[in-house]
Formats: structure tokens, C-alpha cells, sequence
């Protein structure tokens, strides 16, 4: 499979070892490049796989429609032009999958944190609280992953109807902390408290690994794919993220 990858920072060289392991040509490498550019440069790809920058996301996810080659989002923190997306990806017959985390850990870590919520709305003595911690070059805050744990929790919680970044005691608000330290790769824990005790959950990554082979296994399932997709089609799916 020949593969374009547009952003060439961490995660884009991470991806790119990963392709090279599963077999895979890395057929262009994309940075900061003029539209004419980009076209030809995603024109011999099967696939693209966008790790940026959120104000670089959307413009570079329309290039790869208007080229033809379905596209891999894992870059964070543009997801109010998700609609907008979504129906451009429609309307040209473009193909996506988006993931705010595409590491299996943190995928487990996603159903797991609602069977929680799910378990525990029985009991209106526990609240909730989510924190995240990222390395101090993370641009947008809180996490995509802190967003959709959020949205997970707030989805099997009737008690909880929005999130809120900061701290809050207001009835029905999540609070969701967002803390920048070092190279921590990502880690997330959401606690749930009582007067009496607490239980908290946590998932921490290691390094990114796990994230770009998530990425380039969403881009072996999108080859020649078109139409929008999500990390539960992946996981529904009999790639090596199928069960
Ligand atoms: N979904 C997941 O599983 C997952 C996992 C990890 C990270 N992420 C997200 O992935 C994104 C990238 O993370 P990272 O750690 O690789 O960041 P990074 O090291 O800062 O790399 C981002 C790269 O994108 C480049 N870039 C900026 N604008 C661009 C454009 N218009 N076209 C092409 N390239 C452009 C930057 O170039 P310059 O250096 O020249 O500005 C930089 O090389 C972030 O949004 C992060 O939150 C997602």
C-alpha cells in the first residue's frame, strides 16, 4: 500500500516506521505545501494519514477528497468543522476516518469508562471527575481523548449533561482538567468520588507506538474505502483491530 503522510512531526515519523514495518511505501511526505503540491503529491497514494496541527486539519482533509484518496484524521482539536466534514466527505465522495485516539488501549479504555458510567449512575453519591496530562507541545486542550471519554461518560450518565474545562461543583457539569508536563505522551483518569470512597481509572501510555499502529491499521481498512468512518467500524471490522 502506498501511503502519504501529511505532517512529518512525532507522530508522522512514528507512522512512518510503523508503515515501513507492515510493509507499506511511504509514497509522499507532506509538510507545509502549496494546494497544487499537495495534489500531486497525494495523486500516487492509496491512502493519506493527516497528523498536524487543528488549525492545518480541515483544509489538508478536503485536499485529500478533492485528490481522491481517502484519508486517516488523528489530529486533535478541529472537530468544530467535524459537520462540515462529514458532508463534504458526502457530497465528493471522499473517504475518512477520524479518531480523537487511535490506540487499542485507549479504545478499551473508551467502553470500559462507559459500562462505569453506566454501572455507577444507579448511585447519585458519586461524581465525576476527568483529568488529562499531555507533553507541553500539545496545542489544544482538553485532549480529543479527554473529549470523547467525556462524551461517553455524559451519553450513559444522566446525571451529567456537558463538560467544562477547569474545575466545577455546577449540577450536571463534568469538569475536565487539562495539565502540560514534559514528553508525557498522553494520560487519562476519570475518579469517581462519594463521601465515603472512590474509584478511578486510568490509562497512560507508554510511548506513541500504539497510536501510529492504530493509525496505519485504520489506513490499510480505508484503502479504497469512501464514505465516513469511525473507530467503531474499525474495531466491527476483521483487521488486526477486529474482535
Ligand atoms: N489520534 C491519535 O491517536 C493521536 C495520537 C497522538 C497525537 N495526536 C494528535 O496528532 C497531532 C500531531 O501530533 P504530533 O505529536 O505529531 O505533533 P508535532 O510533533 O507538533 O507535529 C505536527 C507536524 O505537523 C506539521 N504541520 C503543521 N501544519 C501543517 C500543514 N498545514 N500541513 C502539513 N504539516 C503541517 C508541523 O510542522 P511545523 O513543525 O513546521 O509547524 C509538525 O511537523 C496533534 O493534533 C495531536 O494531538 C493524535
Amino acid at each position: 500500500m502506498k501511503v502519504a503522510l501529511i505532517g512529518y512531526g512525532v507522530m508522522g515519523k512514528q507512522i512512518e516506521a510503523v508503515c515501513k514495518e507492515r510493509g507499506h511505501v511511504v509514497s509522499a511526505i507532506i509538510t507545509k505545501e502549496s494546494s497544487d503540491e499537495m495534489a500531486s503529491k497525494l495523486k500516487h497514494a492509496d491512502v493519506a494519514v493527516e497528523f498536524t496541527e487543528p488549525d492545518a486539519a480541515a483544509d489538508n482533509i478536503r485536499a485529500c477528497f478533492n485528490a481522491g484518496v481517502p484519508v486517516v484524521c488523528g489530529t486533535t482539536g478541529w472537530l468544530h468543522h467535524y459537520e462540515a466534514i462529514r458532508q463534504d466527505c458526502l457530497s465528493t465522495g471522499g473517504g475518512l476516518l477520524y479518531a480523537s485516539n487511535f490506540s487499542i488501549g485507549v479504545n478499551l479504555f473508551f467502553r470500559l469508562n462507559k459500562q462505569l458510567a453506566a454501572l455507577i449512575s444507579r448511585y447519585p453519591g458519586y461524581k465525576a471527575e476527568l483529568e488529562e496530562i499531555h507533553h507541553t507541545r500539545k496545542k489544544d486542550a482538553p485532549s480529543g481523548t479527554a473529549i470523547t471519554l467525556a462524551e461517553g461518560l455524559i451519553e450513559e450518565h444522566p446525571g451529567y449533561s456537558s463538560w467544562v474545562l477547569g474545575r466545577t461543583s455546577a449540577e450536571g457539569q463534568l469538569p475536565v482538567t487539562a495539565s502540560r508536563v514534559g514528553d508525557v505522551p498522553g494520560t487519562h483518569s476519570i475518579s469517581w468520588k462519594s463521601e465515603n470512597d472512590s474509584i478511578t481509572i486510568t490509562h497512560e501510555a507508554f510511548n506513541r507506538k500504539g497510536f501510529a499502529l492504530g493509525a496505519v491499521i485504520a489506513a490499510e481498512f480505508m484503502k479504497g474505502k469512501r464514505g465516513v468512518y469511525s473507530m467503531t467500524d474499525l474495531f466491527n471490522s476483521d483487521s488486526d483491530y477486529g474482535n
